[in-house]
């Protein structure tokens, strides 16, 4: 692997870009690419089996472009995946990311901490390891949230649907005496200005993107892997409809990038 290969980011549609862009902040002369499967969008109601196939598909994707680490930005095809991909790969330098149970067991004041995630997240088998690992002396809710990531998908942050579907899936939260709350889901960064309205102000709001960069900068850096050199703009494939992506990526994406059809 060469210092200056870039590195593949992937998730099941645009929820990694919060990722991404902790990447890019921590990072600026790395290349980046990225594959948003939105074509089989979501990945939270789909079988195990099924995401490995497509995180798979991925992968060999990034290999062909030469990519030096490959980045799981979805909690969700994370569980259904890591482990394989890292017995397919053993030497490529691979993160993968998980609910942040063990940051908000130490934050919370209450007690209660809130856990908004996908099914596929919640009901897996490595998210109640997580919980018996970390979550002994707090009481953890667990949130499902069926169609939030469509409705992100389309970019729109704002509309009514996804303010009263996501106003549904924080009360129960707020009700039961959460004080800090998990965004167990990539896509849910992008609706910490909805939540910061719906949601009183002393609850904490914990997520992985930043752990998840830092994590990617200590693996490179290990094996100096770290580039040096001027990046290219971040490149973008995604298994939907290009045009789409075009029209939103400028809402959830600060830098430049190019975006591709992705036919696998
Ligand atoms: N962004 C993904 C995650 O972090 C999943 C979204 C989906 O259901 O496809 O879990």
């Amino acid at each position: 692997m060469v210092k200056d290969a870039p590195i593949g980011v992937f998730d099941s549609g645009v929820g990694g870009l919060s990722v991404l862009d902790e990447i890019q902040c921590l990072l600026p002369h790395e290349s980046l690419l990225y594959v948003a499967d939105c074509g089989h969008i979501p990945y939270g109601e789909k079988t195990p089996a099924f995401i490995l196939d497509r995180s798979r598909r991925v992968a060999a994707f990034f290999r062909e472009k030469g990519a030096k680490a490959f980045v799981i930005a979805c909690n969700t095809a994370t569980v259904a995946a890591v482990a394989d991909l890292r017995q397919d790969y053993p030497d490529w330098p691979l993160v993968g990311m998980e609910p942040a149970v063990k940051p908000a067991a130490a934050a919370t004041r209450s007690g209660v901490v809130g856990v908004l995630a996908t099914t596929g997240t919640l009901q897996s088998a490595k998210f109640a390891a997580l919980l018996d690992r970390f979550a002994t002396d707090v009481r953890v809710i667990t949130q499902p949230c069926p169609g939030l990531v469509e409705l992100i998908e389309t970019g729109d942050l704002s509309s009514p649907a996804l303010r009263v579907m996501l106003q549904g899936y924080v009360e129960p939260l707020i009700a039961a005496g959460c004080d800090t709350i998990i965004l167990g889901c990539t896509h849910y960064p992008f609706l910490k200005p909805l939540l910061a309205e719906m949601l009183p102000p002393t609850i904490i709001l914990i997520d992985t993107g930043a752990a998840v960069a830092r994590q990617l900068q200590r693996l490179l850096s290990d094996r100096e892997l770290l580039a040096t050199g001027n990046p290219v703009p971040a490149q973008f494939w995604t298994s939907g409809d290009p045009e789409h992506l075009r029209k939103i990526l400028p809402t959830l994406w600060n830098f430049p990038g190019v975006v591709r059809s992705f036919g696998l």
